[in-house]
């Protein structure tokens, strides 16, 4: 290991911090500002960096109350360096869950299991936690991702129950046929999303986003290919994009104002017959309107068997860009961006206001620490972990030898002056 040690990486006590991007400065000099970790705002709700987690569904709640897994799972998050953590998609109605393992907030229980969740989160970090709120319409009434190997449908013994839609028309031949909604059903699921809001206030959660993409119910109601109706509810995209504006509507009306509202909006269903980018800035100008903050552009998933044009790094970053040129509301790219730089170009080149992360967030929970490191940027690690810091610990720079942290005392692990191991030697 005495070689390893050696060859130290090229930050390791090298000169005076001087990088050439940038206009701030220290007392070593010129100082890099990334724009990743630069403060935001959705709303009124503040930011601390421009890293979002994006909502994964866990599918481990029981009854959809949520269990110590997610407190793990969300509190590992909230130590990954992003500014805002997003809870998975959680059902506003026991119908509307996608799994017997899906969260649910339709339930007091369900609200004290969120509400002690984040009281227990908030003492990682400082990172804002918002929650996706969904029904899952024609695809509710699924296994679990574990267990979709075995086909996803749920059949009738494993607790199968029948899903409901704009229209009576079955997500693939051998999913179950929906029921129509009536216009008493639509006013109910309405009310559940406003009351699940309710619920999400009060448990203490900084964020709303509705779910309105990847082929749910909002997103079955704004598609010609899963709404046939020749009701106010269908037909025309005007009564189409009907269900989406009520719902955010209702869900603003019962927000306070300082908890921020988004919307996770179908960018295109990738089919002639299905809805277009147009389609989406148009939904997007109409949520602005009603109060919407955000839109997160993400695509996909109306029906099986659409071509679409193959995934690669950020191939969904130029519809939120489309969104930040042709509306007021704060842009969120989601898809493939994975990489420090490429995020940095993202939000730097002006593509989108925030970035969103998904499997990269499993993949590697400490992510933002480690694009801070890369990118230059000097933020707080949770006080238990400061000891792998990149200023108080010389393995750092082995383990990431493209990184360029800054020469910094925050969180110093023990007086500057002692120097065993510690990699930044330059004061
Ligand atoms: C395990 C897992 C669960 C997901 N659950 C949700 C969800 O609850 N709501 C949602 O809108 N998207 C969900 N997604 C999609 C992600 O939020 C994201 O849009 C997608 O994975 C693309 O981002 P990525 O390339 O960073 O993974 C999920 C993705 C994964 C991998």
């Amino acid at each position: 290991m005495g070689e390893v040690r050696d060859m130290p990486p090229a930050w390791f006590a090298g000169p005076p911090v001087s990088w050439s991007v940038g206009t701030a400065s220290n007392k070593q000099g010129t100082i890099r500002m990334s724009a990743l970790f630069s403060p935001g705002r959705i709303g009124s709700l503040e930011i601390e960096n421009r890293i979002v987690v994006s909502p994964m569904c866990q599918y481990s709640a029981v009854d959809g109350v949520a269990q110590p897994w997610h407190l793990i799972h969300v509190g590992g998050l909230m130590m990954s360096g992003a500014g805002l953590v997003i809870v998975e998609a959680t059902a506003v109605e026991e119908i509307g869950r996608g799994t017997h393992g899906c969260l649910g907030l339709y339930h007091d229980d369900q609200e004290a299991a969120l509400a002690g969740m984040l009281d227990e989160a908030r003492k990682l970090s400082s990172a804002r936690i918002g929650i996706q709120l969904t029904h899952c319409g024609r695809k509710a009434s699924t296994r679990t991702i574990p267990e979709r190997w075995k086909g996803e449908p749920l059949p009738a013994e494993e607790g199968a129950w029948t899903p409901v839609a704009p229209s009576a028309l079955a997500f693939d031949g051998h999913w179950p046929v929906p029921e129509e909604l009536d216009e008493v059903g639509i006013e109910r699921i309405i009310a559940a999303f406003a009351d699940s809001a309710r619920r999400a206030a009060r448990a203490g959660f900084d964020l709303v986003e509705i779910h309105g993409a990847h082929g749910y119910l909002v997103h079955n109601f704004l598609s010609p290919m899963s709404n046939r109706r020749s009701d106010q509810w269908g037909g025309t995209r005007a009564n189409r994009m009907r269900f989406a504006i009520e719902i955010a509507r209702a869900v603003r009306s019962v927000l306070p104002s300082d908890i921020a509202l988004g919307f996770r909006i179908n960018s295109t269903d990738w089919h002639p017959d299905g809805s277009s980018l147009e389609d989406a800035v148009a939904l997007a100008r109409a949520l602005e309107e009603v109060g919407v903050d955000y839109a997160v552009m993400s695509a996909g998933n109306i029906a099986p068997g659409i071509s679409i044009p193959p995934a690669s790094p950020g191939h969904q970053v130029p519809f939120a860009t489309e969104i930040k040129k042709r509306t007021g509301l704060v842009a969120m790219a989601v898809g493939m961006i994975a990489q420090p730089q490429q995020a940095e170009a993202i939000v730097g080149n002006g593509e989108a206001d925030f970035v969103a992360l998904a499997r990269p967030m499993l993949d590697n929970p400490r992510w933002g620490l480690h694009a801070a490191a890369a990118l230059g940027a000097d933020i707080r690690y949770p006080p238990q972990y400061i000891r792998a810091r990149p200023n108080n610990w010389l393995g750092f720079g082995f383990v990431h030898p493209e990184a360029t942290p800054p020469d910094t005392s925050l969180q110093l692990d023990r007086p500057r002056s002692v120097s065993w191991d510690r990699p930044m030697s330059r004061a």
